[in-house]
C-alpha cells in the first residue's frame, strides 16, 4: 500500500492535538481506575448517552468506540468541556460538525466528571 507523506504527517499530528481548553497534560493509570469509570458511567446515562453510543454507531454525535484510540485524553476532555469554542476554532471539531450537523451542546460538566467519564471510556475501549 501506498502511503503519501502528506497524509502521514496529517494523520498524525491529529492524533497528537490537544484541543482547546484547561487541559494540557493528563495523567493516565497504566490500568483501569474502576472508581472513576463507574462514576463517569453515571454521568454517561445522564448527560450523553442520549447522543452518543458505545459502539461505533453514530447517533446524533459519533460513536464512542475506540475514541480514546483516536483523540488524545486532552482533547476528550477539552471538548467534553468546552465544545462551543472548539467547535468554532478546532479542525477536527469542526469536521465532526459538518457530519453531524448538530453543535453539541456545553453538558456544564466539571473537571473530574470530564476526567471520570474518559476513564469510562477507556474501560469501554477495552482497559482493565
Ligand atoms: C445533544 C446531543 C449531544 C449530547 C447530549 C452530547 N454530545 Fe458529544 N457530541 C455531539 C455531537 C453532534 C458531536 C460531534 C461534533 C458536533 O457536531 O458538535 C459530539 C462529539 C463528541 C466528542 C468527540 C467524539 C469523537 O469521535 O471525537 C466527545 C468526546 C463528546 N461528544 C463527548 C460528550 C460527553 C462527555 C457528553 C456528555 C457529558 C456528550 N458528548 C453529550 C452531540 C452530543
Amino acid at each position: 500500500m501506498l502511503i503519501k507523506a502528506e497524509d502521514t504527517d496529517a494523520d498524525k499530528a491529529a492524533q497528537d492535538a490537544k484541543g482547546i481548553g484547561k487541559f494540557t497534560n493528563v495523567e493516565l493509570g497504566a490500568t483501569l481506575d474502576i472508581k472513576m469509570a463507574d462514576a463517569g458511567k453515571v454521568i454517561y446515562d445522564v448527560k450523553c448517552s442520549s447522543c452518543h453510543r458505545l459502539t461505533e454507531e453514530k447517533l446524533v454525535g459519533p460513536g464512542w468506540k475506540d475514541v480514546t484510540k483516536r483523540r488524545t485524553a486532552e482533547w476528550v476532555m477539552n471538548f467534553s468541556t468546552n465544545p462551543n469554542e472548539m467547535l468554532d476554532k478546532d479542525a477536527i471539531a469542526k469536521g465532526m460538525l459538518e457530519e453531524c450537523l448538530v453543535r453539541m451542546p456545553n453538558q456544564g460538566l466539571s473537571d473530574d466528571d470530564a476526567r471520570h467519564i474518559y476513564e469510562y471510556m477507556r474501560q469501554n475501549d477495552g482497559v482493565k
